[in-house]
């Protein structure tokens, strides 16, 4: 599997990663257990796939004790582990407590990524305070890069501001071929500066793997909130599956693979597929080896063009 280099930071990561919100608990669905996480972690990184995302809110806590469980099994060596600080941790004194929450419950001594989850609007705790904080922790060795996560141009540019002897390392946003807002502003940015982009819900929670449809929705209580899964995004969401459908079939490969290889056609780009078991995640370390040609890119892209999606 190829790797990307997180900026300046000297932290490689694979092309495509493996995100574990899932880990977090039952709000994923009834179908998800510890073994199985554990499991999909392990099967990805016998696929070459070393990225895992986590963060300590995601199931308070949960999801990173089993990332560390996979830890354990698999070697430290050979997991590059990027968690996230809430964004409403970005006081000094959090900033340092959240990062030794984590430090325990992944049961590291050093966490190769740390990722601000979000820039708060609410407390106002101005990013001087919080990015200080992580480049302290950063100096010390405890964490190997600091990277972001939702941050649009400003927010970057705001928080580079402070950062006096290292950068950020990445920009953690929502990408998929049915939610492109990003190609706007921030990708443009990302590009200029060199700051790699990790793809979350790469696959639209599942939408892009062909999975669901009007009469069959994710009972969950984390999809039953998104707008993407409303009858008339999933007839909406049909305009491009059919055309994933048709250049899965003709190369032997699933639809979430073309979806994924899509997003990794840019050099810049790192997929981080949510997977609950094994299975998904080979799947998902698979998208790594396709090369979409001219064409195909092209009738993707009129296709994801041609989508209305309601977003309320
Ligand atoms: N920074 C942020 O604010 C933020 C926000 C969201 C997510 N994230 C991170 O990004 C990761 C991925 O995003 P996401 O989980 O929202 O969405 P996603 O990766 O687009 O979708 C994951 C879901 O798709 C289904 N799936 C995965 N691989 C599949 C395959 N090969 N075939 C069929 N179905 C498959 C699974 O659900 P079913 O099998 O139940 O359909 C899985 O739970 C998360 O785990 C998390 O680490 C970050």
């Amino acid at each position: 599997m190829d790797r990307v280099r997180l900026g300046t930071s000297g932290v490689e990561v694979s092309r495509i990663g493996l995100g574990m919100w899932q880990a977090g608990g039952k709000n994923w669905g009834t179908d998800v257990n510890d073994r199985d996480c554990v499991a999909a972690i392990v099967r990805g990184v016998e696929r070459g796939v070393d990225l895992v995302d986590t963060a300590e809110v995601y199931g308070d806590g949960h999801s990173e004790e089993v990332v560390g469980k996979a830890i354990k099994e698999v070697g430290r060596d050979n997991i590059v582990v990027a968690t996230k600080v809430a964004g409403y941790h970005m006081r000094e004194r959090d900033v340092e407590r959240a990062c030794r929450g984590s430090l325990r419950r992944l049961g590291v001594r050093t966490i190769d990524l740390v990722q601000v989850h979000w820039p708060d609007p609410w407390d106002q705790v101005p990013f001087q305070e919080g990015f200080r904080a992580l480049e302290r922790l950063w100096k010390r060795g405890t964490i190997r890069a600091i990277g972001v996560s939702n941050f649009a141009v400003r927010d970057l540019k705001d928080a580079q501001a402070h950062l006096s002897r290292t950068e950020i390392a990445s920009n953690q946003v929502r990408y998929n071929l049915l939610q492109r807002e990003v190609e706007a502003e921030v990708l443009p940015y990302c590009r200029r500066e060199g700051i790699p982009i990790l793809a979350w819900s790469p696959l639209a929670q599942g939408v892009l793997a062909g999975t669901y449809r009007p009469g069959k929705k994710p009972k969950d209580s984390i999809r039953k909130q998104n707008d993407l899964f409303s009858d008339r995004n999933l007839r909406e969401a049909e305009k491009v599956l059919r055309v994933l459908r048709g250049i899965a079939k003709s190369r032997g490969r699933t639809v979430a693979q073309v979806a994924l290889g899509w997003l990794a056609k840019d050099p810049l780009v790192i997929p981080i597929p949510g997977a609950k078991r094994p299975a998904q995640a080979e799947e998902n370390a698979g998208a790594a080896e396709i090369r979409l040609t001219r064409e195909e890119l092209r009738r993707i892209e009129a296709a994801s063009r041609r989508v209305r999606l309601d977003t309320f």
